[in-house]
């Protein structure tokens, strides 16, 4: 695919609040004014080179040319990753950690899983069929948080349930906000670490059951690369980093409600169970509905790329929205149509909602097969193991807000099973 390289310096000194008010589409509109794949701008006074497309995803996972360390700012580290997390690592002993993630990513753990979440559906929809209305994100988020603590060999007590579900999700809501909403979300990783860290704690000492193969005990008995175990607050921000994006998979679960909502004849479909079709669907939610907006890196190399120069230690920005968007890549990129995966072919760079590349070389997302596991079997419950009617609502999820999500939080009424 040709590389588009009218080059362009955006004018102006600053455009974090063009970032700010454009969020998703911030990097897609410049690129589309400029007919361009790669620009120059600034964002909070720092030069950031942006860039989307296959081509630039290709360029970006190369490892010989860029780097993470230093690329993801101190606000995203202390809300959303955890500081000097796997997300920041390089090298060897990123690929050594990132086998720790891999090694949980098998045929039966999913089963394990699934089979969590599927009870937890049973037992809350059980309990909505006698309630008025249910704000469908806040339950699917205890769900996943209940399901994703139990698999990861936690124990919750029942009283903390709640605190602890809003506690994974304000992690991931407040990482591109200001001010008291990104203190929020400090707030509930330190709450979230010091609960961890005190069980790894025990784990170590031996105070506390833990059984082998699960994540905490992964996390508690890992060893580097050098030998040693990660100290407490590290294996606690790793745990945390296996939790809070299955918890997270609630957004992409609201955006499954409202596709079926929207497009009655994709209900249908799914209600007829080809597992092929529900396949197609959650690609499709993965691929239309917004989460990841951007992905940093910083040059490692001097080089040259699409008429523009890379100078060593700049950062920059791709495009993982934009690229699900491409109309080069895909046609017709803002209809949804489930049908347009049911002849693609796997490309390790054009879908990337979850990051790019081959998974074990890179900083690819280690969680996309429980992230469409867990969607298949919580899209079957809401088609085939309930009924409800969705009351006038504000449906909309605005796209200068990362992460975004419709402002009702989806409000379902009249369940039944
Ligand atoms: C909820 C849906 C999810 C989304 C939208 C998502 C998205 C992403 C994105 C965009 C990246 C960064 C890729 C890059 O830096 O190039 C990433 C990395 C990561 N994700 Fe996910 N993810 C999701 C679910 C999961 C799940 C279920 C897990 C594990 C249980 C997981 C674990 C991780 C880890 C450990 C990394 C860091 C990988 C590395 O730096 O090598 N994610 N994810």
């Amino acid at each position: 695919m040709p590389v588009l390289e009218h080059v362009r310096k955006e004018k102006g000194l600053d455009h974090t609040l063009a970032l700010l008010r454009e969020g998703y589409l911030f990097i897609g509109n410049r690129a589309a004014k400029y007919k361009t794949d790669v620009f120059e701008t600034h964002i909070m006074g720092e030069k950031a080179i942006c860039m989307t497309g296959e081509e630039a995803a290709k360029v970006f996972y190369d490892s010989e040319l860029f780097q993470r360390n230093g690329a993801a700012p101190m606000r995203v580290q202390k809300t959303l990753f955890g500081v000097n997390a796997i997300q920041t690592m390089d090298g060897k002993a990123h690929l050594h950690r990132k086998q720790l993630f891999l090694s949980f990513m098998s045929q039966s753990n999913y089963q394990k899983l699934t089979q969590l979440v599927k009870e937890q559906w049973e037992i809350y929809s059980n309990e909505w069929v006698r309630r008025d209305q249910i704000v469908l994100f806040d339950e699917v988020n205890e769900i996943l948080c209940r399901a994703a603590c139990s698999f990861a060999g936690i124990k919750l007590e029942e009283s903390e349930v709640k605190s602890r579900a809003k506690d994974f999700n304000d992690m991931v809501d407040s990482f591109g906000k200001v001010g008291s909403d990104h203190r929020k979300g400090k707030k509930a990783r330190t709450r979230t670490e010091d609960w961890i860290k005190n069980m790894i704690e025990a784990v170590r000492l031996g105070q506390i059951p833990v059984q082998e193969g699960t994540p905490l005990y992964a996390m508690a008995t890992y060893q580097s690369l050098e030998g040693s175990q990660m100290d407490q607050e590290m294996a606690a921000i790793e745990l945390i980093n296996f939790i809070r994006p299955i918890v997270a998979i609630s957004t992409y679960i609201i955006f499954s409600a409202l596709s079926l909502y929207n497009f009655p004849q994709c209900k249908e479909q799914l209600i007829k169970g080809d597992p092929a079709y529900a396949d197609w669907f959650v690609q499709e939610v993965r691929r239309f509905y917004p989460f990841g907006p951007f992905v940093g890196a910083r040059v490692i190399k001097d080089f040259q790329w699409g008429g523009m120069d890379f100078k060593t230690g700049t950062l920059v920005l791709l495009d993982l929205y934009g690229t699900n968007h491409d109309d080069r890549l895909w046609s017709n990129p803002n209809k949804f149509d489930p049908m347009r995966f049911k002849d693609w072919k796997e490309n390790l760079y054009s879908f990337i909602p979850q990051g790019g590349g081959d998974p074990t070389k890179t900083h690819r997302c280690p969680g996309e097969g429980i992230v469409t596991e867990v969607m298949k079997i919580s899209i079957n419950f809401l088609v085939k193991q309930m009924e409800y009617e969705v009351p006038e609502q504000n449906l909309i999820y605005p796209m200068n807000q990362i992460p975004t999500l419709p402002e009702s939080r989806f409000i379902i009424t009249n369940v039944k099973r």
